[in-house]
C-alpha cells in the first residue's frame, strides 16, 4: 500500500543543500549571499533538483555562523535584504524549485533582544525564557551537562549569580521549550515565514529541545575513548531526547499545517530505533526526521544493506523514509569514500526509497578542504583543535568556473578553495560528458522519469562481498540497481536474479542501451540501473 505521504512534492522529490556562506558572492565581500544564490537557480534547476534548503540566513553576530540567531524573522545583511529574500522565493518557485529556511529553535544568539532581557536580572518577564539555574552547592555549574562544543555547558552570570544552559557554545542560550510564551514566539515566527511562501523547515537540533525537568546528571559513557570529541565522555540522556520533545514536535507540525503543502524536516542524530520515533504519534511529528545514518555506517555492501533493512523495518506504517550523504557538519563524502566510489555513492542516494538530501558541491566530487591553522573558522575546532572536529574543510566555496577564485567571488573568500578548484568546476563538469556531475543530472533525470525510482517499493536482493544489488518496484514496473563498492570487477548471473531489459544508467556514463545477457558484469567502482527504458513503460 502507497503511504499517504508519497503523494507530496517532497517525497519524490530531492533536496538541495545550500550553505549560503559559501555558495556564491554576488557584493564582492568574499562571502555568498541571497543575490548570488538567485543568479544560480538557472544552475539548480539544469541539474534537476526540487528544492533548496538554506542554512540560516537570519540576522546573527556569527559566533556559529548563523546557527546563532538574533532576529528569527530578519535577514542578515551579510546575506542581503529583505527585499532579496523575496526575489529568491518568487524566482525560486518560478523555477519550479521549492525554499526550505532552517530553523534554529533551541538556543537564540545571545546578542538576542530576548536574552538581553532575560540576562538582565532575575525578574525580568523573559528571565523564564532561557535555562537559568542556582550553582551547585559547591558553587559549581548545576549539572554536568557538556557543551556540544567543548567545556560545561553552563556558563555563570556574575551579574544575576545564576548559570544559564547552553548545549552549543555560551554564545548560544539554549531557549526554555517549557514556557509556553517560547514556543508561541517561535510559532509566530515560523508564520511569518510560511505566509512569505516558504515551504517548510529544516530544525536544527529538534531532538535538543527539551531537558530534563529534574536537572539530573548524565551518566559516563563507557566507550567513551581519548580523542573522542569531549562531549562524547557522558551520555546525554537527561539533557536531550526526553519523551516530552515529541510533544514540541507535534506542534511544530501543527503549524506547518495551518498552511498547505509544507514541509517539517529535523535534524536527529539518534540510533534508528530513537530516530523513527519523531515521525510522531499518528505520523504527526516531522514529515522527514533526517537520517544520516550513510555518514557513518562503513562503506560496505553487508553493512548497508544491513542498515537500509533496519531503517525499513523500524519505519512506522505509512512513513516516508529519506538519506542524507553530506552536509555542513560532516566531511565531504568524496573524501570519506574515495573520489571513484563517489560516483557509486551518489547512484546509491538516488535509488534509496526515500527524499535524498544533497549537499552543495557534492554532484561536483568536492573533497574535504585541508584548512591551515590560521585559516581555522570554525568555533567547534578553535575550542577544541587538533582531533579533527573541524567543519570549515566540507563548508568551502562552490567551484563555479575556471576564473578567479573560481567564480565564488571577486574577493579573498572567506575560506580556501580547494586547490583543484578551478579545475574541477561546475563549467568544465558541465562540458564533460562522462564527469560526475552529469552523473548528478543522469540520476535525477531517471528519477524524474521512473515513478519505480522515486516511489516504488524497495527490495534487497543480495549483498555479497562488494556486490549490493536491490530491486525497486512500482506499480508493475521495477528497475534493478547494482553497486559494486570496491575496486574489482563482479559478474552476476542474469538468470539468479531474474535480471531483464537494458542498462539504463551506468556511473561512468557509458553503457547507456546496453541489453543485458547471460550475466552483469560490473567494473570496480561501477554502478549500474537495469530496467525498462522510460519511453518503453507504458
Ligand atoms: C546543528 C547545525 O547543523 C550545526 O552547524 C550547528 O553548529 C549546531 N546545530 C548548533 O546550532
Amino acid at each position: 500500500m502507497e503511504s499517504v505521504a508519497s503523494a507530496s512534492w517532497w517525497a519524490a522529490g530531492v533536496l538541495y543543500q545550500i550553505y549560503p556562506r559559501s555558495f556564491q558572492d554576488s557584493n564582492d565581500d568574499g562571502i555568498g549571499d541571497l543575490r548570488g544564490i538567485i543568479d544560480r537557480l538557472g544552475y539548480l534547476s539544469d541539474l534537476g533538483v526540487d528544492a533548496i534548503w538554506l542554512s540560516p540566513i537570519f540576522p546573527s553576530p556569527m559566533a556559529d555562523f548563523g546557527y546563532d540567531v538574533a532576529d528569527y524573522v530578519g535577514i542578515d545583511p551579510i546575506f542581503g535584504t529583505m527585499d532579496d529574500f523575496d526575489a529568491l522565493v518568487l524566482t525560486a518557485h518560478a523555477r519550479g524549485l521549492k525554499v526550505i529556511l532552517d530553523l534554529v529553535p533551541n538556543h537564540s544568539s545571545d546578542q538576542h533582544p530576548w536574552f538581553i532581557e532575560s540576562r538582565s536580572s532575575r525578574d525580568n518577564p523573559k528571565r523564564d525564557w532561557y535555562i537559568w539555574r542556582d550553582p551547585a552547592p559547591d558553587g559549581g555549574p548545576p549539572t554536568n551537562w557538556l557543551s556540544e562544543f567543548g567545556g560545561s555547558g553552563w556558563e555563570y552570570d556574575e551579574a544575576t549569580g545564576q548559570y544559564y544552559y547552553h548545549a552549543f557554545l555560551k554564545q548560544q542560550p539554549d531557549l526554555n521549550w517549557r514556557n509556553p510564551e517560547v514556543r508561541a514566539a517561535i510559532y509566530e515566527a515560523m508564520r511569518f515565514w510560511l505566509r512569505k511562501g516558504v515551504d517548510g523547515f529544516r530544525v536544527d537540533v529538534i531532538w535538543h529541545l527539551i531537558k530534563d525537568d529534574q536537572f539530573r546528571d548524565n551518566p559516563p559513557n563507557p566507550d567513551f575513548r581519548p580523542g573522542m570529541p569531549p562531549h562524547a565522555a557522558l551520555i546525554p540522556i537527561y539533557s536531550a531526547d526526553r519523551p516530552e520533545t515529541l510533544d514540541v514536535v507535534a506542534e511544530l507540525r501543527s503549524v506547518i499545517e495551518e498552511f498547505d503543502h509544507r514541509l517539517l524536516i529535523g535534524e536527529i542524530y539518534l540510533p534508528i530505533e530513537r530516530l523513527v520515533a519523531y515521525y510522531g504519534a499518528e505520523l504527526k511529528g516531522a514529515q522527514l526526521p533526517f537520517n544520516f545514518a550513510l555518514l557513518s555506517t562503513q562503506w560496505h555492501a553487508r553493512e548497508i544493506a544491513a542498515l537500509i533493512d533496519r531503517y525499513e523495518q523500524a519505519l512506522p506504517s505509512g512513513a516516508w523514509p529519506n538519506w542524507v550523504l553530506g552536509n555542513h557538519d560532516r566531511p565531504r563524502v568524496a573524501s570519506r569514500v574515495g573520489p571513484a566510489q563517489a560516483r557509486v555513492a551518489a547512484m546509491l542516494l538516488l535509488t534509496l526509497r526515500g527524499t535524498p538530501t544533497m549537499y552543495y558541491g557534492d554532484e561536483l566530487g568536492m573533497e574535504q578542504v585541508e584548512i591551515a591553522p590560521e585559516d581555522v573558522q570554525d568555533p567547534f575546532e578553535k575550542n577544541v583543535p587538533g582531533i579533527g572536529v573541524g567543519r570549515d574543510g566540507c563548508r568551502t566555496p562552490m567551484q563555479w568556473d575556471a576564473s578567479a577564485n573560481a567564480g565564488f567571488s571577486d574577493a579573498r573568500p572567506w575560506l580556501p578553495l580547494a586547490p583543484d578548484a578551478t579545475q574541477d568546476c561546475a563549467a568544465n563538469l558541465r562540458a564533460d560528458a562522462q564527469s560526475i556531475l552529469n552523473l548528478y543530472r543522469a540520476l535525477l533525470r531517471l528519477r524524474r522519469e521512473l515513478p519505480q525510482l522515486s516511489l516504488g517499493n524497495y527490495q534487497p536482493l543480495a549483498a555479497e562481498g562488494d556486490l549490493l544489488l536491490y530491486r525497486r518496484h512500482h506499480q508493475g514496473q521495477s528497475v534493478l540497481v547494482a553497486l559494486n563498492l570496491g575496486p574489482d570487477p563482479i559478474s552476476v548471473a542474469s538468470d539468479a536474479i531474474g535480471l531483464d531489459g537494458e542498462v539504463l544508467l551506468s556511473t561512468m556514463l557509458d553503457r547507456a542501451s546496453e541489453r543485458v545477457g547471460a550475466t552483469l558484469d560490473l567494473r570496480g567502482n561501477e554502478g549500474i540501473i537495469v530496467g525498462r527504458a522510460p519511453e518503453e513503460v507504458v
